[in-house]
């Protein structure tokens, strides 16, 4: 007897994964389905909605990395399994995770004997670091505080304008008052000077960023150690420095090594990095390293046993993946300080080609630095006709995802677009962005003058509404205002612009 069934009854794997029911009805976005599809159908329908994201490649608004040797995806693979927190079950990678703290800590000139093991621990990125950073430096300031009978109520951190959000989120999330110094015309750092100006005697540190977010400009930490040391043996007070190396500490070590930013100052008592931004593994991990013991107070220190021996933890997540220590491990002992420097010294080569590019081009002012984190940070010097949002919006077409963004107070009338410089960004690339650039830049300039018909109307002496041309000038006024209500609409909502990481 033969049984006949329906199509929508029958297997997917009977009929194409795109003849069968699975893909003719929405996929439900609220409540999970009752009945469960096969895997085939599962994977298509998820695979397909995820074409339309960009792609990861020509995202240049990151530094975050997207590409890796197939050898180091086959490791991640194999662990992508392993629970972190299992320690005991894992001992290697946890000893892998011990290797990377120890070879960042002597990259970063830790003041370690030969066999002396750093303190720091990996993270889910800088901003974990940087939490745990800031928790150190709060409870280590409280601590002493109350040893002199001192109130403890008011902590506070100094940083420029141009820190990351994840700064704004410790001082909200752990209540500490963030004083920002703020930013001018042409100076898109921290000013060492002003910073040192508004430590008090509440400020639980300093945090300097090497490589800032928005122009990847370093910024001076040996004149604010210095600065700092002096102001400490002024006032008797002992305000240690910070220093947010998301970008820098992977690039700094090997192509400015004479740079003193790191452990060679003595007021610099931890460093964040990213291992996946200049560290060179996928997203998902950080590192915070400490000078010393005694600069992590103990107490924060969590020792868990249940798992099957004692374990220090001090992070804020428990469990996670194994992976990206891995990783991190792989290019640590697979590049070497040899492997790390090519890459640098090629993502800087590759920025110095797009920079030339775009000054040639005449429109632009760069400003962001040679010697920085491998961005190049522009902005038009004429924008009355048209704007960076515009280019940057246009660039999409072509594939680039290339952010604007205005810079925080006081110089929030800057504009900018940023291009980062990774690895995987090569010099063909670098040449074709400056010509899709030109080419957009050439558009917009043939752009009708939507100015020259565009009217509005006005209120006359005599009462009578008159029509009025407005000028081509006013109205792209307009269109700008308009963009930056935008834009500061959605930094109201979310504080730092999304997209800029
Ligand atoms: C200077 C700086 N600090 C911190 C962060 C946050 O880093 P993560 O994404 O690793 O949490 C970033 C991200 O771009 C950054 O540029």
């Amino acid at each position: 007897m033969v049984l006949s069934k329906t199509s929508s009854q029958t297997d997917v794997s009977v009929h194409s994964t795109f003849a069968s029911r699975y893909v003719r009805a929405s996929l439900p976005r609220f409540k999970m389905p009752e009945e469960s599809i096969p895997k085939e159908a599962a994977f298509q329908i998820i695979n397909d909605e995820l074409m339309l994201d960009g792609n990861p490649r020509l995202n240049l608004a990151s530094f975050v990395t997207t590409w890796m040797e197939p050898e180091c995806d086959k490791l991640i693979m194999s662990a992508i399994n392993k629970n972190y927190v299992d320690m005991d079950e894992y001992p290697v990678t946890t000893e892998l995770q011990n290797r990377c703290v120890n070879m960042i800590a002597h990259l970063f000139n830790a003041p370690l004997g030969d066999s002396e093991t750093a303190v720091g621990v990996g993270t889910v990125g800088s901003s974990e670091a940087i939490m745990l950073a800031g928790l150190a430096f709060k409870r280590r300031w409280q601590n002493k505080r109350r040893a002199e009978g001192k109130p403890i109520d008011k902590p506070n951190i100094v940083t420029g304008a141009n820190v990351q959000v994840c700064w704004e989120k410790f001082a909200r999330y752990f209540e500490v008052e963030l004083k920002e110094v703020k930013l001018r015309d042409g100076y898109y750092v921290m000013d060492p000077e002003k910073a040192v100006e508004m430590v008090d005697e509440n400020t639980i540190c300093v945090a300097a960023i090497l490589g800032s977010t928005l122009n990847g400009e370093f910024e001076d930490v040996k004149l604010l150690n210095d600065l700092l040391t002096k102001k400490n043996s002024e006032t008797g007070w002992d305000t240690p420095i910070h220093v947010d190396a998301a970008s820098g500490g992977f690039i700094a070590p090997f192509i400015y090594p004479e740079l003193e930013w790191d452990f060679r100052l003595p007021l610099v008592k931890s460093i964040n990095v990213s291992g996946h931004k200049y560290g060179l593994v996928y997203a998902g991990i950080g590192w915070v390293i400490w000078r010393s013991k005694e600069d992590l107070p103990e107490e924060l220190i969590f020792h868990i046993n249940y798992l099957g021996a004692d374990q220090p933890t001090f992070t804020l997540n428990f469990s996670k993946g194994s992976s990206q220590v891995i990783a991190q491990y792989y290019q640590l002992i697979r590049l070497g300080y040899e492997g790390y420097r090519n890459v640098m010294e090629n993502c800087r080569d590759n920025m110095i080609v797009l920079k030339d590019g775009l000054e040639k081009t005449g429109r632009f002012n760069i400003v962001s630095k040679d010697d920085g984190v491998p961005l190049v940070a522009f902005s038009l010097k004429d924008n009355h006709s048209f704007n960076e949002f515009q280019i940057s919006d246009l660039l999409r077409r072509f594939g680039w995802i290339v952010p604007a963004y205005t810079m925080p107070p006081d110089a929030q009338h800057v504009t900018v677009l940023r291009v980062v410089i990774r690895e995987d960004f090569s010099r063909t690339l670098a040449e074709r962005l400056v010509l899709d650039i030109q080419k957009v830049v050439h558009e917009l300039e043939l752009l009708p003058p939507r100015a020259v018909a565009e009217q509005h109307n006005e209120v006359g002496t005599n009462g009578r509404v008159v029509v009025c041309k407005k000028s081509e000038l006013e109205t792209q006024r307009e269109i700008t205002d308009v963009w930056k209500k935008f834009v500061s609409m959605r930094k109201k909502n979310n504080e730092k612009m999304s997209g800029v990481c």
